[in-house]
């Protein structure tokens, strides 16, 4: 195992993961603000249904990193602490932003639908749990956003600096 570079199902995991994410924190903001009717709720249906593929998908993505360690950590001592820490509540992110979500949705009166099928939620209709996992999702999203561009901000500085830590999320190349 090479323990200097990301394995490729990481490294597809990662990008398919990262584009999915930034579409939901986008899709999230715009339909909020969308009037009621035909084309918001078909928007909502999207939303949820690529929300729990990302759920999913990070569910696969940390049984892989169990299976398949990520590389030793590149840079000075503080810095490798911060990386560290951020792809830790990066992975906290991913897990509960969609869970808040996927809790609130079980509390509201609407079917909970994966692309037009119907799944099981795991709660009844109640209007106060519904608004506590709604608040949730959004402290959620908010915290996970911020993290994202501190991390997107640490991809650029050390891609400027070109000490490979960028290279070895990107398929192909040397370390
Ligand atoms: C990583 C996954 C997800 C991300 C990044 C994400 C992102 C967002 C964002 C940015 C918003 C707007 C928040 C605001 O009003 O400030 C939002 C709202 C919402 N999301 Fe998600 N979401 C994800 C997963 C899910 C899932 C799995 C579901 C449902 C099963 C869901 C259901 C909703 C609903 C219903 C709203 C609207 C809440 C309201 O009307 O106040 N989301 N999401
Ligand atoms: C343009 C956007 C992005 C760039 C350039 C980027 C770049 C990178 C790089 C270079 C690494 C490896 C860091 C290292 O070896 O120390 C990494 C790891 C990681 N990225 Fe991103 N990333 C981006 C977006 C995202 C997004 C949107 C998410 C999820 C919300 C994300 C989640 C993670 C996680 C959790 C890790 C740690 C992987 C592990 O060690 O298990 N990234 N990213």
């Amino acid at each position: 195992m090479n323990l200097q570079r990301y394995s490729l199902p990481a490294i597809i995991l990662h990008w398919v993961q990262a584009a999915i994410v930034l579409w939901l924190l986008w899709l999230g903001w715009t339909m909020v603000d969308m009037p009621k009717g035909a084309e918001r709720t078909a928007v909502y249906g999207l939303h949820k249904s690529m929300g729990l593929v990302a759920l999913l998908l990070v569910v696969i993505r940390l049984g892989w990193r169990h299976r398949s360690p990520a590389p030793v950590p590149l840079g000075q001592g503080w810095e490798v602490k911060v990386a560290q820490l951020t792809h830790r509540l990066l992975y906290i992110f991913l897990l509960c932003a969609p869970l808040s979500a996927y809790l609130a949705s079980s509390f509201g009166t609407y079917p909970l639908k994966f692309f037009g099928i119907e799944i099981i939620k795991a709660g009844w209709p109640d209007e106060g749990i519904n608004a506590v996992f709604k608040l949730a999702h959004q402290v959620f999203v908010w915290g996970g956003a911020g993290l994202v561009a501190l991390h997107v901000a640490g991809a650029i500085k050390h891609a400027i600096k070109g000490d490979g830590t960028l290279r070895r999320m990107l398929p192909g190349g040397g370390v």
